[in-house]
Formats: C-alpha cells, structure tokens, sequence
C-alpha cells in the first residue's frame, strides 16, 4: 500500500489521471491511495491568490512559499493523523532542473508508505519553499511542460505498478523492459498470419525452453540495436555473453 499526497493548483488533473484503467482499479482495492491537496485552500488572502511577480523582474509569476508550506504542513499531519510518520514522509518536487526519474528510483520508492508530490505552475516555485520542505527535485526527461502534474502522474503510475496486487500477474511487473537493464521481447498474438506476416514459428513450437532462450536473444538483439547504453550495465549469463559478442561482431563487419 503506497499513500501520494500531491500538492497542486489543479486537483481535478490528479483525480482524472488516477481515475480510471489499472490505477482506479488500484485505488478502488485499496492497494494505493491519492490525495490530491489544492494548495489555493491555504491561501491567506481572500483572493486566493498563490502566486506573485518575481523579486528582481522578469517574465511570469512566481508561487509563493506562504501557502505551499502550509499545504505541506497540513499534509503531513493528516499522515501523522492516520497513525503513520508524516514529519518524515519524502517531499518530491517536479521540476525540469530535478534528477531524471529512472526505473531504479521508482523501485526506491515503491517501499515508502507515503510519498509527497509538489506540482509547480508559472516560472517556479519561491525558492525558501523548496528550501524548508526539503525537496528532493525530480526531472521526468528533458523537456519543459507547463506544470508538474503530468510528470506527477507519471511517478504515480511508474511506482504504483511495482506494490505487489497492482498488475494482473505476479511476475508482469518483472518480466517487462528493463529487466536485468534489457529491453522486452517482441509479442504476438493471433492470428498467425497478418497481412503476410507470420508469427515466427518457435512461439507455436510449444518448447517452452526454446522460447525463453529465443526471447532472450531477442531482448539482447534489441537492447543492442535501439539502446546500447543499457548494454554495459545487462545481467546475461555466459551463454548470452557470448551471443551478445556474437552481435557486436557481425555489427563490427568481422
Ligand atoms: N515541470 C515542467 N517540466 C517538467 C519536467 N520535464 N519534469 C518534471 N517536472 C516538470
């Protein structure tokens, strides 16, 4: 069971994303929860104003550190309330200059009970506040979007399909990319024959040995072709070792 608590403008984004599909289903069995906090209910003023212009000028606005600390605040006692540690749940914050989120930290992750998320909007967050929640800043790819709650969503869904009960079967939360850094096998499904194409035939054989040696060869054969950084950092026994060396030959033209 993993508890988020995502502080945000827009509640209804986080309702919408988790709603429905595997994590809806998750939600509903009680495997995860999500709490989506609108930080505009601590506001001070009566506007509801959250954001300000920067000190020192430039283009946009800047969410004040007032209402984001006190939403954090508010937070983390409704986990201390819930009998469980609020005060030292981890606070992660969504921003293109964070760490690139990776399969490793989602992994870390899914053995927190509650997990924190703070979505900014406009040109940031007031620095003090990141300051004084500690945040840990995380980076969903290279790329800017307008606000955190889509990578927010992202995170929700990479940890939520690691807490055991999420995904259909035990073992799909392994089998698939990444595993021992390769990537998936190519599936197939019926019909045999589509638009000319066959399925190859050692997944009609039946041997179950064959088509688990195949399907590492071609988890390798495509962790080489599409993604050659992963290379270094595979799990392969002797076997694949050598099939592997087999590949970087015939590439190398020997
Ligand atoms: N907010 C805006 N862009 C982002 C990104 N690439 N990753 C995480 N948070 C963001």
């Amino acid at each position: 069971m993993i508890n988020f608590h995502v502080m945000t403008l827009f509640p209804e984004m986080i309702e919408s994303g988790t709603g429905g599909s595997i994590l809806g289903r998750a939600r509903k069995n009680g495997l995860i929860s999500v709490d989506a906090v609108n930080i505009r209910d601590f506001t001070d003023n009566k506007h509801g104003r959250c954001d300000d212009y920067p000190y020192g000028g430039g283009a946009g606005m800047v969410m004040q550190a007032q209402p984001v600390c006190d939403c954090c605040k508010a937070v983390r006692e409704s986990i201390n309330g819930q009998g469980r540690n609020g005060d030292s749940t981890r606070v992660i914050y969504l921003t293109p200059q964070g760490r690139t989120l990776s399969q490793e930290m989602a992994e870390d992750l899914a053995k927190e009970e509650d997990i924190i998320l703070l979505c900014g909007h406009y040109e940031g967050i007031d620095e003090r506040a990141l300051e004084l929640l500690h945040t840990e800043n995380v980076s969903i790819g290279d790329f800017v979007l307008t606000g955190g709650e889509l990578p927010a969503l992202v995170m929700i869904d990479c940890i939520s399909r690691l807490v055991p009960g999420v995904l259909g079967g035990d073992e799909s939360a392994l089998i698939e990319s990444f595993h021992d850094n390769l990537l998936e096998y190519p599936q197939y499904t019926r019909p045999e024959v589509y638009e000319g194409l066959r399925v190859p035939e050692i997944l009609l054989s039946g041997h179950h040995e064959n088509v688990e040696k195949w399907r590492r060869e071609q988890s390798i054969e495509r962790t080489l072709r599409l993604r050659p950084d992963l290379i270094p950092g595979a799990k392969l026994d002797k076997r694949e070792t050598r099939y592997l060396e087999s590949l970087m030959e015939k590439e190398n033209g020997n």
